[in-house]
């Protein structure tokens, strides 16, 4: 069995996280992870206090693992996060906050009550920036990732990342999706890997099942980094684009930026039906480029079984036989 050091801080068996989606996350995938012995996560953004407490009760009828609850910095709503601080999740996993933002009243809250902390970041100097205001694990994320991302590759960052805020330990994400990749990240010096895309195709998954499909269907080609998703919502989100599949919607506004500000409320409206309706040509399908990787849709504990044996199989048999002495 693959142990890092993480495992222990985390109290989870196998190196394996999931990201806190607030756009696509529900009671029954956070425990799915949690329960298969990884880090499930809830993503909280878009909740109301009351929404928190009812779904957190909900995955603690499931499990009585430890979970994230995930907060976006940028946009943090106080009464949500009040009402997790009062939960006393095993970890707060952020993300994102604005450059002019103070992180250390939100870690010092959460440590305060016992939690342990994550902060993903995508670039070296937000990495180093949250290990100083005390975060107890990185997670850095390449911009080869679903929904939220940045500029730099996965392979380059997570190195620099382990470099620069060690011995604070790094989880690598963006383009995880199998016990190959938990590999790279572990060569690379991270302690393990935080999934979203190989989640989303889950059995727990609450997205509709047309966007699950057009996950399983996608070669890993299809995905364009835009502002086009953010610019319909309205949100400025702090250094980031939206990595999706290039569908109908994304080609009808890219380029003409300025036409999609001018119909923003159609478009937003639009982008919801399409949404509900499971309209995959007119929906933001927010998914990164492992979608290539994964061809099936599994049950959450099986895929974090699945990328623990892959990778173990790897570790102990495949990479052995090619030393030489
Ligand atoms: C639909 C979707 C929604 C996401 N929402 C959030 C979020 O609310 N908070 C967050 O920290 N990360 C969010 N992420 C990013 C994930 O936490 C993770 O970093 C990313 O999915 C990793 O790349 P992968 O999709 O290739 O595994 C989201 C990702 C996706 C695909």
């Amino acid at each position: 069995m693959i142990k890092t050091p993480i495992c222990r801080l985390l109290d989870i068996e196998h190196p394996i996280a999931l990201g806190g989606m607030g756009s696509a996350s529900s009671p029954a995938m956070t425990a799915a992870v949690s329960r298969a012995g990884g880090l499930g996560a809830m993503g909280c953004h878009y909740l109301t206090p009351e929404q928190i407490r009812e779904r957190v009760v909900a995955t603690r009828k499931e499990t009585n693992k430890p979970f994230g609850m995930n907060f976006l910095l940028f946009d943090v709503r106080e009464d949500g996060f009040a009402m997790a601080l009062e939960l006393r999740p095993a970890v707060m996993q952020f993300a994102w906050a604005r450059a002019d933002q103070d992180l250390k009243p939100y870690f010092d809250r959460s440590h305060e009550v016992g939690c342990k902390i994550t902060y993903m970041a995508g670039t070296v100097p937000e990495a180093v920036r949250a290990a100083k205001a005390g975060a107890d694990v990185i997670i850095a994320q390449g911009s080869e990732g679903g929904g939220h991302v940045g500029w730099m590759g996965a392979m380059p960052l997570i190195p620099m990342v382990v470099d620069a805020v060690g011995p604070v330990p790094v989880l690598a994400a963006g383009g995880f999706a199998d016990g190959r990749g938990l590999v790279a990240a572990l060569a690379l010096g991270a302690q393990g890997i935080l999934l979203g895309t190989r989640f989303l195709a889950s059995v727990e998954s609450p997205l509709h099942p047309n966007f699950k499909k057009a996950i399983v269907d996608s070669d890993g080609h299809d995905t364009q980094l835009s502002e086009i998703p953010d610019l319909a919502a309205g949100l400025v989100w702090p250094g980031a684009m939206t990595r999706s599949r290039r569908n109908r919607f994304i080609e009808r506004w890219a380029g003409r930026e300025w036409a999609l500000r001018q119909h923003r409320a159609e478009a937003l409206a639009s982008i919801r039906a399409a949404r509900s309706s499971g309209d995959t040509a007119e929906a933001v399908l927010s998914m990164g480029q492992d979608a290539g990787l994964i061809h099936e849709i599994l049950p959450a504990a099986e895929i974090v079984a699945r990328i623990a044996r892959e990778a173990e199989e790897i570790l102990s048999k495949r990479l052995p036989q090619t030393i030489r002495h």
